[in-house]
C-alpha cells in the first residue's frame, strides 16, 4: 500500500520523484525516501516522516540528478522507521516495493544461511537481497529480475536500481500495479498515472510478469522469458495532479465536505437526461431487463455506500441485493447464479480486497459493474461495465464527497432497474429523481451552513471516551459510516449499531453522559426510536439526533438535535452523510487532530 514512482529522463529526476510522492501520499505516509544516480553514483536518502520532510533533506542532491527511484511508505512489515524505508538496498541494488512477499521470512532464513546480514525488519530488503544474489549469480539485470521473480511469493510492484547501471531503472510487477509513462523529455514508473500526470498523459498499465526498463532515451518491455514485447501507449484523461489540490480550507476533509453539492450535480447530470437514468451504450436495456439478484461488495465507506444501494434497489426496484465486504466476499465462495451481476464500489479503484474480488468474478464469467470516481484505475481497467462518479480528486483519507455520490450513482442504477421491471413508470422517475435535484441545489448547502448544533454536540462528543450511534432501517447504515467517520479522524472509540440490537448486550456499556447519537430520518421509525432513545437515556444516554427538522417526536426526547431539511425519504441519506461527516469533522478538530491525514492510515488500501 505504498507509493512508488521511478524516472530517467533529460529532467531533474529529484524534483520529479518528490512531486510524485506527494501525488502519491495517499497511499501511505509513515515515512519517506529515494535513490537517485548523481554523478554516475547512487544516493539514498529517506525520512521518518512525510515527503516534505524528505524534500527538505532531499535540497542538497537534487541539482544534476536524472534518474531516480522513490518510495512513500504504509508500514506492513516492520514498524515506521528510517530504517524501515524503502529504498532498501545492498552494494549492487536499490529497491522499493508495494505489496507483500508472503514468503520473506524462509527467504531470509536461506539468505542469512548464505552470509547475508539484513538491516531492516522489512520483507522488501529480502527483495533487494535476492535480486543482488541473483545478479550475482547471473549477471544480467533481466536474467536476474526472472531468476528473482521466481523465488517471491505474494504480491509485488518492484523498481530496481542496479547502482553500476547509471541512469537506468527496471521494473516487474505481480498483482500491484505499475504504470509506465513517456514524453519528449523521458520515461516513468508509477503506481498510479497521477504520480506523473503533470508531465504526461501517455500511459501503459503494466501487465503482471511484465518487466520494464527505462533509460533518458529508450523504454523497453519483457515477458518472463526474456523476450521483448510491444507496449501499447494509451492516452490518459486524468486532470494534471496539481488541479483541484490547492486548498482554501484549513483542510480537505471540509473542503470536500463543501464539493458535495458540487460533486453531487455532476455525477446527477452525467448519469441522467431529462431526468431518467442514462447509462454508457454498455449498460444496455437488455442487460437491466436480465438482472434478477445483485450482489455488492466494498470496503469501508464504499462498503456503507453499498448497504445504501441495498435500501435503493430493493425498494424501487424489489430486486435482491446481497451486500458483504470485499475482503469476506473474496474468500466466501459467493453463490451466484445466471442473470445476477456483481456490483463493486471504490472510490479509488485501487483497493486491494475490492481488486481481487473483481478478478475472482472475471475468472467465474460473471458481470461485473464497477463505481468509480478516480480516473484510470485499475479496478475501472478491469471491469465489464463502468459507472463513473463525478466528485472530481477526493484527499483526505477520510471520503466524504465520494460517499455521498456513490449513493447517487447507486439510487440511479435502481431507477433504472425498476423502469425496466416495470416498477416505475418514466414519470414517477423523472419525479423521484426531481427530489434529488434539490440535494445538489439547496438541502446539502443547508446542513452545511446551519451548523450551530452540530459544532454543540461536536464539544460533547470531544469529551467522550466512547460514543453509539444508532439508526433503524437505512439509517442503521448511516449509523456504521458516521461512526467509521468519526473513529477514523478523531480515535474515539464508538459503534454504529441497529438501534433495536443495542439492548441485546451492547446497551450494558451506556453509562453516565455517553453520548449516542441517534440517526432518524424515516417516520415509519419515529415511535420505535423514541422508545429505543428512552431506553438509553434511562440509563443516563446523552442523545444527539440527527433527524429532519420536522421530527418533534425525536427532537423532544433529544438533548441536541441536529436538523435536517425536509424531503422525500428517499433523500435523507444524502443529507444525514453530510451532517455526521461534519459532525466528526468538527469533534476532530476541537480535538487537534491531524484530520487529512489520520494516524495509521492511508487514502488507497491497496494490501489484503
Ligand atoms: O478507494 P475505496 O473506496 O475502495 O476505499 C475503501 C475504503 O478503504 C475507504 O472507504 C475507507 O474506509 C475510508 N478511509 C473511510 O473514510
Amino acid at each position: 500500500m505504498c507509493g512508488i514512482i521511478a524516472y530517467s529522463g533529460y529532467e531533474n529526476a529529484g524534483n520529479i520523484i518528490i512531486k510524485g510522492l506527494e501525488a502519491l501520499e495517499y497511499r501511505g505516509y509513515d515515512s519517506a525516501g529515494m535513490t537517485v544516480f548523481t554523478e554516475n553514483k547512487t544516493v539514498t536518502i529517506k525520512t521518518n516522516g512525510r515527503v516534505f520532510q524528505l524534500k527538505h533533506k532531499a535540497d542538497n542532491i537534487k541539482e544534476n540528478t536524472f534518474c531516480g527511484i522513490g518510495h512513500t511508505r504504509w508500514a506492513t512489515h516492520g514498524k515506521p522507521s528510517e530504517r524501515n524505508a524503502h529504498p532498501h538496498s545492498t552494494e549492487m541494488v536499490s529497491v522499493v516495493h508495494n505489496g507483500i512477499i508472503e514468503n520473506y521470512g524462509k527467504l531470509k532464513e536461506e539468505l542469512i544461511k548464505k552470509g547475508y546480514v539484513f538491516v531492516s525488519e522489512t520483507d522488501t530488503e529480502v527483495a533487494a537481497v535476492i535480486l543482488h544474489d541473483e545478479y550475482n549469480r547471473l549477471n544480467d539485470p533481466v536474467k536476474a529480475i526472472i531468476s528473482s521473480a521466481e523465488k517471491l511469493k505474494g504480491s509485488y510492484a518492484l523498481c530496481i536500481i542496479f547502482n553500476h547501471i547509471p541512469d537506468c531503472v527496471f521494473a516487474i510487477k505481480q498483482d500491484s500495479p505499475l504504470i509506465l509513462g513517456k514524453n519528449n523529455n523521458g520515461h516513468f514508473i508509477a503506481s498510479d498515472i497521477s504520480a506523473f500526470s503533470e508531465y504526461t498523459d501517455t500511459f501503459y498499465r503494466m501487465n503482471d510478469g511484465e518487466i520494464a526498463e527505462i533509460t533518458k532515451t529508450e523504454i523497453k518491455l519483457y515477458n518472463l522469458q526474456g523476450e521483448k514485447i510491444n507496449i501499447s501507449w494509451e492516452k490518459s484523461n486524468i486532470k494534471k495532479n496539481s488541479e483541484n489540490t490547492d486548498k482554501n480550507f484549513r483542510h480537505y476533509m471540509i473542503k470536500e465536505i463543501n464539493e458535495e453539492p458540487e460533486a453531487l450535480k455532476n455525477t446527477f447530470n452525467s448519469l441522467t437526461n431529462d431526468s431518467l437514468p442514462c447509462f454508457s451504450e454498455k449498460l444496455s436495456d437488455d442487460f437491466f431487463n436480465s438482472i434478477r439478484r445483485i450482489h455488492i461488495t466494498a470496503c469501508g465507506t464504499a462498503y456503507h455506500a453499498g448497504l445504501i444501494g441495498k435500501y435503493y434497489i430493493e425498494k424501487i426496484a424489489r430486486i435482491p441485493v446481497n451486500v458483504e465486504t470485499a475482503g469476506e466476499f473474496r474468500y466466501n465462495e459467493p453463490i451466484i447464479g445466471e442473470n445476477e451481476a456483481v456490483i463493486i464500489i471504490s472510490q479509488s479503484g485501487e483497493t486491494a480486497d475490492s481488486l481481487a474480488a473483481l478478478r475472482l468474478m472475471k475468472k467465474r464469467n460473471i458481470p461485473v459493474i464497477s463505481i468509480i470516481n478516480s480516473e484510470g484505475s485499475t479496478i475501472e481497467a478491469e471491469s465489464d461495465y463502468v459507472i463513473k462518479t463525478q466528485a472530481g480528486r477526493e484527499v483526505s483519507v477520510a471520503s466524504t464527497k465520494a460517499f455521498s455520490v456513490q449513493i447517487m450513482a447507486l439510487l440511479i442504477f435502481a431507477c433504472k432497474l425498476a423502469i425496466s421491471n416495470n416498477r416505475l413508470t418514466e414519470n414517477e422517475c423523472r419525479t423521484l429523481l426531481n427530489h434529488a435535484e434539490h440535494l445538489f441545489t439547496h438541502d446539502i448547502e443547508k446542513v452545511i451552513t446551519d451548523n450551530e448544533n452540530t459544532l454543540r454536540a461536536a464539544h460533547i462528543l470531544s469529551q467522550a471516551k466512547s460514543v453509539f450511534f444508532i439508526g433503524r432501517g437505512y439509517d442503521s447504515h448511516m449509523a456504521l459510516e458516521a461512526s467509521l467517520k468519526l473513529k477514523e479522524i478523531t480515535y474515539i472509540n464508538s459503534q454504529g449499531y441497529p438501534a433495536a440490537e443495542l439492548k441485546h448486550g451492547t446497551i450494558s456499556l451506556i453509562e453516565n453522559n455517553t453520548p449516542v447519537v441517534v440517526t432518524a430520518t424515516n417516520k415509519i421509525f419515529y415511535e420505535k426510536i423514541r422508545s429505543n432513545i428512552e431506553e438509553v437515556k434511562s440509563r443516563g444516554a446523552f442523545i444527539i439526533s440527527v433527524c429532519p427538522s420536522d421530527a418533534e417526536i425525536i427532537k423532544k426526547a433529544s438533548d441536541i438535535s441536529i436538523d435536517l431539511p425536509v424531503s422525500d425519504t428517499i433523500m435523507y441519506p444524502f443529507t444525514t452523510a453530510t451532517a455526521v461527516q461534519l459532525l466528526a469533522y468538527y469533534t476532530a478538530d476541537i480535538m487537534g487532530r491531524e484530520i487529512d491525514k489520520p494516524r495509521n492510515l492511508a487514502k488507497s488500501v491497496t494490501v489484503e
